[in-house]
């Protein structure tokens, strides 16, 4: 049996941001969390730049890009403004998804179907420029089959739904959102794309998907953020970390 490739974490530090604009000031510091997490073990630093800004903000991404050692992943909705911006910021990476105003997280995958003429001129766009293109859809057949015509290299598959239902107790939904999850990731990486995901993850559910051979990349936030209150966030990396490694069943290697 081939061994599997290693998985990298994402912190996604957009609540350290949440709890700084509630004050209104400097503080706490999204950028001195991304280091923190770096320091404990991160492989990057996701954020995501809204259209409305109630997190992060534009000089957060400046500071970001310019003081982090590991690859940003710049999460954004796909208009021709937050392209700029993305395009001017030139992070390792873009991860596009669907942003309605009213909503409190996103809280469905990209319609690559629906959206298809939209977005690929922004692909092309970015492929163009050496930035990673990353599209952040539900685990579903023909959303998956148009994200590879797309020629986006990397889809990053929502997991929401799958950690709501263990959430609410409900294990018929939960089980049958993990079998659209395996077999997205599977039916993608087949397809020649690279196959990352999050959304709603925490420890327990980190450690089961990352049995999944086929992921490279989980990104994780909310969770983190709110465990970092009670251990601090260099405990809560590790603790993520170790997680990931036991679920990859790479027992031997240091978390
Ligand atoms: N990936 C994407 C594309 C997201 O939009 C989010 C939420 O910002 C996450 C991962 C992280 O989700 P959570 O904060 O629930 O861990």
């Amino acid at each position: 049996m081939t061994k599997p490739l290693p998985l990298r974490l994402g912190v996604n530090i957009d609540h350290v941001a949440t709890l700084r604009n509630a004050r209104g000031g400097r503080r706490p510091d999204p950028v001195r969390a991304a280091l923190a997490a770096i320091e404990a073990g991160a492989d990057g630093i996701t954020a995501h730049l809204r259209e409305d800004r109630r997190h992060i903000r534009d000089e957060d991404m400046v500071r970001l890009k310019a003081e982090i050692s590991k690859p940003l992943n710049f999460e954004m909705a796909a208009t021709p403004d937050m392209v700029e911006i993305a395009l001017a910021t030139r992070p390792h990476a873009v991860c596009l998804v669907p942003e309605r105003r009213e909503e409190l997280t996103t809280e469905g995958g990209l319609d690559v179907a629906g959206q298809h003429n939209a977005l690929a001129p922004v692909i092309a766009r970015f492929n163009d420029a050496g930035v990673r293109v990353s599209l952040f859809i539900a685990a579903d057949v023909r959303q998956i089959e148009i994200a590879a015509k797309l020629r986006a290299p990397v889809i990053e598959l929502h997991t929401g739904a799958w950690c709501d239902a263990i959430e609410d107790g409900d294990t018929a939904k939960a089980a049958s959102e993990w079998q659209r999850i395996v077999k997205g990731a599977a039916l993608a990486k087949s397809a020649g794309l690279e196959v990352h995901a999050g959304h709603g993850l925490d420890y327990a559910t980190a450690e089961t998907i990352a049995a999944l051979p086929e992921i490279m990349e989980l990104n994780i936030g909310y969770y983190m953020i709110g465990e970092a209150l009670f251990v601090g966030l260099g405990e809560t990396v590790r603790a993520m970390r170790a997680a990931m490694v036991r679920g990859r069943g790479l027992l031997t290697a240091s978390a």
